[in-house]
């Protein structure tokens, strides 16, 4: 397809979207100028910003999207942004500034977590449509903030749920939708991270409550948004507990970072920084700017998130969930259990026992992180009806880019975002707020040692069904 071609099917489609369609992304509603080109800023130019959200768009929609601007408060970063993504477009330390001089139509934030709101919230008040990365924001004033920010602009938001686009957790999506075992009444739902990816987060700012919101926002609010998403329910009541028992300074022995660490020998942790060059070339070479060290010790005192999680979450539809979060597993994946009122769903992914395989855990991470792995993989999803024997789905997906669904939720970003989607997997300002809201309250349970409602957090009302 030539270029303009491209583009007309895209206004075409955001055309259509005009007309009435329900199930859109929220981005199609965007007042993208008859023939031109979306004009996107983003700020936030580490790791995910310049690849995701960067380098990949810059590479697959030259004909849909360009960059006007990028943002950060790292100067040297913001330079290395630019030759890494292939742009030519100025760049600001100042947001309001960049928004003032670019006048583009789409805000990508892909800052620290704690900072999301600030962006988001300008971004609106200055006329732009907003996509963000998650987590929406880290607690309920800021979400409340973001709300308000949304219902005074006649803009929209939307948060980048990548999870749902996998095609494993579709098919489960599919399956609840079709009634495949009633209505469902509880779930047991439990993520182990491994030592590789799992230690990654107390390396660097998501160690901080005060940055990444603990890992109940930060990591859990993919989790939460599957759930409410295959639930098709808001969440209505949460307890929990959790602790830190395994990182911060629970750890034997601790130095400055890493690379100057006298315990290189003896800790299991290590990580020579040094050989990676993205790493260097993005934080290690910029760290004299803003002292963010990426290689730092995860056993530093200052730590102050949990390392093992666990929550039982009551939906408005009387759904029961039992869902855990463990940072230090042997092995990275997740199990989930649907119980309904005809029947049993069960599903799994990277379990490495339950396929006989001895998975490297290394190099399951490296290639979950370079999204390069285009291999196809086959899973099961077990169907087991009440009184009859189980049945297998087998799922077909790709291993890299969380099984494929990186490049689905572009697509229907970017070039579809009229498309109608029997799914329902784009995700506006309500999911991103719902997701979080899991995981806000998750934290003042604890804190409070009592169970938190939903609704007291926002001025949100949870519903029985989501839309
Ligand atoms: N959906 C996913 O699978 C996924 C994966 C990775 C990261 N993320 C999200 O992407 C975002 C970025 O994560 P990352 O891993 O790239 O982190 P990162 O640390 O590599 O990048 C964050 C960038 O934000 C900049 N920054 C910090 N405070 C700022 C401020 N006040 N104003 C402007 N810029 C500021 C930093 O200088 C840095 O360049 C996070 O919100 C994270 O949750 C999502």
């Amino acid at each position: 397809m030539t270029t303009d071609l491209n583009r007309r099917a895209f206004l075409g489609t955001t055309g259509a979207f005009v007309a009435g369609s329900l199930m859109a992304s929220p981005l199609s509603n965007l007042a993208y100028s008859q023939g031109k080109k979306i004009k996107a800023v983003l700020v936030g130019t580490g790791v995910r910003g310049t690849s995701f959200w960067g380098k990949t768009l810059v590479e697959n929609f030259p004909d849909i999207l360009e960059f006007v601007g990028l943002c950060d408060i790292n100067p040297g970063r913001l330079e290395y942004a630019k030759t890494y993504m292939g742009v030519d477009c100025p760049t600001f330390v100042n947001f309001e500034a960049m928004v003032s001089q670019t006048t583009p139509d789409l805000v990508i934030v892909t800052t620290q977590d704690s900072t999301h709101h600030e962006y988001i919230i300008k971004g609106l008040d200055m006329g732009c449509d907003v996509l963000t990365e998650k987590p929406l924001t880290t607690d309920e004033t800021k979400c409340q903030a973001i709300l308000d920010a949304e219902r005074r602009s006649n803009r929209k938001v939307i948060v980048g749920f990548n999870y749902r686009w996998g095609p494993y957790m579709t098919k489960i999506k599919e399956l609840l939708q079709s009634g495949a075992i009633g209505r469902v009444t509880s779930v047991d739902f439990h993520w182990y991270l491994n030592t590789y990816h799992g230690a990654s987060y107390f390396r660097r700012w998501h160690g901080l409550r005060q940055s990444g919101g603990t890992l109940w926002v930060h990591k859990a609010t993919h989790h939460f948004d599957l759930l409410n998403w295959w639930l098709d329910s808001d969440p209505e009541e949460v307890f929990a507990y959790g602790d830190l028992e395994h990182y911060g300074s629970n750890g034997p022995f601790r130095g400055d970072k890493c690379r100057t660490c006298f315990h290189k020998k003896e800790c299991k942790y290590f990580w020579d920084i040094t050989l990676d060059k993205r790493s260097m070339d993005l934080y290690v070479n910029n760290e004299h700017h803003d002292g963010y060290i990426r290689d730092n010790c995860l056993f530093r005192p200052e730590i102050n998130i949990y390392d093992k999680m666990s929550a039982q979450i009551k939906y408005r539809d009387n759904t029961l969930v039992n869902y855990s979060l463990t940072t230090y597993s042997p092995y990275e994946g997740w199990k989930i259990a649907f119980n309904g009122t005809e029947g049993r769903i069960d599903a799994w992914l990277d379990i490495p026992f339950m396929k006989g395989e001895n998975i490297s855990q290394a190099e399951m991470h490296e290639m979950e992180m370079s999204q390069q792995d285009e291999n196809l993989q086959s899973e099961p999803v077990i169907v087991h009806k009440l009184w009859n024997d189980l049945e297998v789905k087998n799922v077909t997906f790709q291993r890299g880019g969380h099984g494929g669904g990186d490049k689905l939720l572009h697509d229907q970003i970017f070039r579809t975002p009229g498309n109608k989607d029997p799914y329902d997997r784009s995700a506006g300002i309500r999911d991103g707020a719902m997701s979080i809201l899991i995981g806000i309250a998750a934290r003042k349970s604890i804190e409070s040692g009592h169970p938190v409602r939903i609704a007291e957090l926002t001025d949100l009302e949870p519903r029985p069904r989501r839309i």
